[in-house]
């Protein structure tokens, strides 16, 4: 299966996933890596595991949609059959999500529905809350919403640090996104299978 990775910034769940492929424990490729930020790390680990690359700012598209549809492009070159958001700070067009419906998934640094938006952690450790966790989740119109695929819980102790905190999610994330990636392409080759 080609699965394509779109990432904004450091690109540590894009590395875990290229880690699990190599390992062997998905069946699927990294076809593409679409990037909107030039300067992201995620692109050095992308070139490093010898993945393509799409990269293009979303400055001077003059909708969501338009910019969506020169993903779409290149998605459709590759035979993309699951795009995976790892980090990418945009919401997609509604077109877009229609297009890929039930083939969108992202992560999320939070037990969703709670702590939505790009600063979960932070509004985790500062709300009081003894948990928190990671969520992976279909991905529908809505920011950070859609039917869930895997959830874990990750406690905040009393002498968690924000700094402490995030390492413990981002190590869940490594665990849990692989995890959920080999779950769809098992599903979807069962599919396969059974028609
Ligand atoms: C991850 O913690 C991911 O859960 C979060 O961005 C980070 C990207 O890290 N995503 C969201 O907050 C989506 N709303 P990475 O670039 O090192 O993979």
């Amino acid at each position: 299966m080609n699965i394509a990775v779109f990432v904004s910034g450091n690109g540590t769940n894009l590395q875990a996933i290229i880690d699990a492929i190599s390992r062997g424990e998905i069946n699927a490729k990294v076809s593409l890596v679409v990037c909107n930020n030039e300067a992201a790390y995620a692109l050095t680990r992308a070139k490093k595991a010898g993945i393509e690359t799409f990269v293009k700012s979303h400055k001077g598209f003059k909708t969501r949609a338009d910019y969506d549809r020169e993903i779409t492009k290149e998605l459709k070159k590759r035979n993309i059959e699951l795009v995976v958001l790892a980090g990418f700070m945009r919401l997609l067009s509604p077109n877009f999500v229609k297009k890929y419906r039930n083939k969108i998934i992202n992560i999320h640094p939070s037990l969703l529905p709670a702590f939505k938006g790009t600063h979960a952690i932070k509004d985790a450790f500062e709300s009081g809350e003894k948990t928190t966790g990671v969520t992976v989740h279909f991905v529908d119109e809505e920011l950070d919403h859609g039917p869930i695929i895997l959830q874990e819980k990750v406690n905040i102790e009393k002498n968690d640090t924000l700094e402490t905190l995030e390492e413990k999610i981002h190590k869940v994330e490594h665990k849990l996104y692989p995890k959920a990636i080999k779950l769809f392409v098992r599903r979807q080759s069962d599919n396969v299978n059974e028609d």
